[in-house]
């Protein structure tokens, strides 16, 4: 090789190089797209998206600390590597709810895989103008506010040091996602803000929610239909209304829920604390079965543990027939603390389908300084441990 072809190859080799480091250290802060502190990042996150997913090495994009305003924004995979979104700032929705179209969330993650959102940054969505213009309570075609987030058939995904702040309407939905963990994740929002849900998971399989805090005016986590191996670890809930599974039955074509695990939570001040719903006298018959809930102090809940399949708020329905829903394989152990009424277990089966291989261990809840009491109706549970609540239950016999 002459002096001048091994200067060429040299040269190509360091540009080779030095391209291929720049790609695998992947890291797209924000202000190198034009995004400016106070200002909107919407353009500079799209063109930084569009540069990490196709990527074939891993990327990181960054916002810095700082606040900055996002409008309602779709990132869509399927993109090449992982793709970490570092959020170190505050990242702010547009307040006025007609800014957003229909039922859409503010920001949509879908279809990706190996996705993480990290960073110890706020989500702040802006909610109060919202919530006041919220009146699904009494209005069946009410206007759909924004979420603010919707994950959608995402795999392989962790959030994890993110907060979620009065959001629109619910924090989070997940849809349609392969194993996907919400750690060190806190949806907040005032007690009276309505619809303000946490977590909701649908049609989802493998999601863990750990060392978490819901304090919102709704469920602080639901599942949907098609939610499978959920498990909650160590999570605070409350104020809100608990964590619950369904509503089901409303529609025909559910599919099962199952394997869901409930454990060593703190439950605050919330409507329920433990609930299974679903409707009766509606076409959905689908199946719950393998719900566990365990390690869960209860401080001034109104209905700790509740399974109600006569569930029909505002006289949505009739209950001349019974709910079709199969609730079987469902514990409650180790159960402690307050409730807010005196029957503090409150376990309501379908006359149809009744309830199958419930099991209640160690329950020990009291009611203003009492042992609080059980209400049961198609349902003979398994009772161990010291349940002093169930010796003075009056079994229901007729809906
Ligand atoms: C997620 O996993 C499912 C099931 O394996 C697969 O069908 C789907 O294509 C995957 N999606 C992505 C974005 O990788
Ligand atoms: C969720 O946690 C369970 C129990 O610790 C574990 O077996 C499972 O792999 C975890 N799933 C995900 C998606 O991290
Ligand atoms: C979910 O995680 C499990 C266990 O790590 C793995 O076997 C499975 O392939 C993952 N699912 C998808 C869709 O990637
Ligand atoms: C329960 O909530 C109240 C406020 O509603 C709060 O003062 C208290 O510290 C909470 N307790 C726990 C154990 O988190
Ligand atoms: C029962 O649950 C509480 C938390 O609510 C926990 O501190 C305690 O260790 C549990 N007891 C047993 C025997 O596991
Ligand atoms: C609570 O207990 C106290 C004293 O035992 C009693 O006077 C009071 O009426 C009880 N309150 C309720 C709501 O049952």
């Amino acid at each position: 090789m002459d002096l001048q072809l091994k200067t060429i190859a040299f040269a190509l080799l360091i540009l080779q190089v030095s391209s291929s480091v720049r790609a695998q250290s992947g890291v797209l802060d924000i202000s190198k797209y034009g995004g400016a502190t106070n200002g909107d990042i919407s353009q500079a996150m799209i063109k930084a998206w569009n540069d990490a997913c196709a990527s074939t090495n891993p990327s990181k994009i960054v916002i810095p600390q700082g606040t900055f305003l996002l409008k309602q924004t779709e990132f869509k995979g399927p993109c090449t590597a992982p793709i970490e979104v570092q959020v170190d700032g505050t990242i702010q929705a547009p307040q006025d709810p007609n800014q957003f179209d229909g039922e859409a969330q503010w920001i949509k993650f879908t279809y990706v895989n190996f996705l993480t959102i990290s960073g110890g940054g706020t989500f702040d969505g802006q909610g109060a103008i919202a919530w006041n213009q919220n009146d699904c309570a009494q209005n069946k075609i009410c206007k759909k506010l924004s979420m603010n987030f919707g994950f959608g058939f995402l795999n392989n995904t962790v959030i994890r040091d993110i907060t979620s702040k009065d959001s629109k309407n619910f924090h989070v939905n997940v849809l349609g996602c392969n194993n996907i963990t919400f750690t060190n994740f806190n949806a907040i929002a005032p007690a009276n803000s309505p619809n303000t849900d946490g977590i909701h998971i649908g049609r989802s399989t493998g999601v863990n929610i750990t060392n978490s805090i819901f304090a919102t005016g709704d469920d602080c986590i639901s599942l949907g239909d098609g939610s499978k191996q959920v498990n909650v670890f160590n999570v605070k809930c409350g104020p809100g209304h608990g964590i619950s599974v369904g509503s089901l039955g409303k529609y025909p074509e559910e599919e099962p829920v199952q394997d869901f695990s409930v454990k060593n939570c703190i439950i605050n001040n919330t409507d329920n604390g433990v609930r299974i719903k679903t409707w009766p006298d509606t076409p959905g018959a689908t199946t719950v079965t393998g719900m566990h809930f365990e390690n869960i102090e209860m401080i001034n809940v109104r209905n700790p543990i509740i399974i109600d399949q006569e569930y029909c708020p505002w006289n949505q329905c009739t209950k001349e027939n019974p709910s079709k829903i199969k609730i079987s394989q469902v514990s409650f152990k180790n159960i402690t603390g307050t409730s807010g009424t005196k029957e503090g277990i409150v376990l309501l089966c379908s006359s149809g389908v009744p309830c199958e291989d419930v099991v209640l261990t160690d329950i020990d809840l009291k009611f203003n300084g009492t042992v609080a009491s059980a209400v049961l109706s198609n349902v003979k549970p398994i009772i161990q441990g010291k349940s002093l609540s169930l010796s003075n239950t009056i079994p229901k016999v007729e809906l």
